[in-house]
């Protein structure tokens, strides 16, 4: 079989081009990177959870009709997505107070927010994804106003969904950061939901002990991060084949 050509490379994922125009294959790699890659560890089974992760939120928002570039599952790390064009931002969503929103407010950790706020950093990794008001987006021509309105009304689309199905397990949604892709479709743009929604890129706390399930246990060595993981899965009834439970993360850097 011919060499895929790879596309994009991530930190945590690869980008190969699809089999249909229009399509890419997402492949999930098992490198965790925290602090803009200044920390970096490999963690077995990662990517075989995360991709199984992103497909369940991805089918779940396609069901209430939040469009979104999943197509389907090929393989334990791999998913055929629709190609989109990356709005250069990272469209962050908060519930309760944490992580940067904590420490710059001087907030305590997980203090409940008067409405969900939507925050939105410039993706830039030597910049090291600046949080910017919309003001600069629309002025730099990163999206217009009417992108934004979009955006912002998906992205609360997203909470309410993502809210609702971790309280469904016992999870509590602190915050989360989506990416918008546009698709064009003859002269009509549209923005959907693109990248992934995985504990990579949420945070979720047990609503009973405040344990924490997602990239904070390894950005703060809180303890295994598969455990986290499988831990969600398996609350959520997405159990992937073949991933050891106890593996331990091996430094890489
Ligand atoms: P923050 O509190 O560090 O700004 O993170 C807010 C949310 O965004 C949190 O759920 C983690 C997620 N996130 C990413 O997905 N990628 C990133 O590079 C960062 C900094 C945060």
């Amino acid at each position: 079989m011919a060499r895929r050509k790879k596309i994009y490379e991530g930190k945590a994922k690869i980008l190969y081009e699809g089999t249909e125009p229009g399509t890419l294959v997402q492949y999930f790699k098992d490198d965790a990177t925290a602090f803009n890659a200044e920390k970096k560890a490999t963690i077995e089974g990662k990517g075989v959870l995360n991709n199984r992760l992103s497909e369940f939120f991805m089918t779940g928002l396609t069901q209430i009709g939040v469009p979104n570039h999943f197509i389907k599952r090929i393989n334990m790390r791999e998913q055929l997505i629709r190609a989109v064009e990356i709005v250069p931002l990272e469209v962050i969503v908060r519930n309760f107070a944490a992580g940067s929103m904590a420490k710059r407010l001087g907030l305590e950790e997980g203090t409940p927010l008067p409405r969900p706020i939507v925050e939105f950093s410039y993706k830039d990794d030597a910049l090291g994804d600046p949080l910017v008001p919309e003001e600069y987006i629309i002025a730099f021509g990163w999206a217009t106003q009417q992108d934004m309105d979009d955006i912002v009304a998906l992205a609360l689309r997203v909470n309410d969904f993502m809210s609702g199905i971790m309280y469904g397990v016992g999870i509590k949604l602190i915050d989360f950061k989506i990416e918008i892709g546009r698709i064009f479709e003859g002269d009509f743009m549209r923005l959907i939901v693109a990248d992934e929604i995985s504990p990579d890129s949420c945070r979720l706390w047990d609503m009973k002990t405040g344990q924490k399930l997602d990239k904070d246990v390894f950005r703060r060595d809180l303890g295994n991060l598969t455990d986290a993981y499988t831990e969600v899965a398996r609350r959520l009834g997405v159990m992937p084949n073949n991933v050891s439970p106890a593996t331990k993360p091996t430094l890489i850097n």
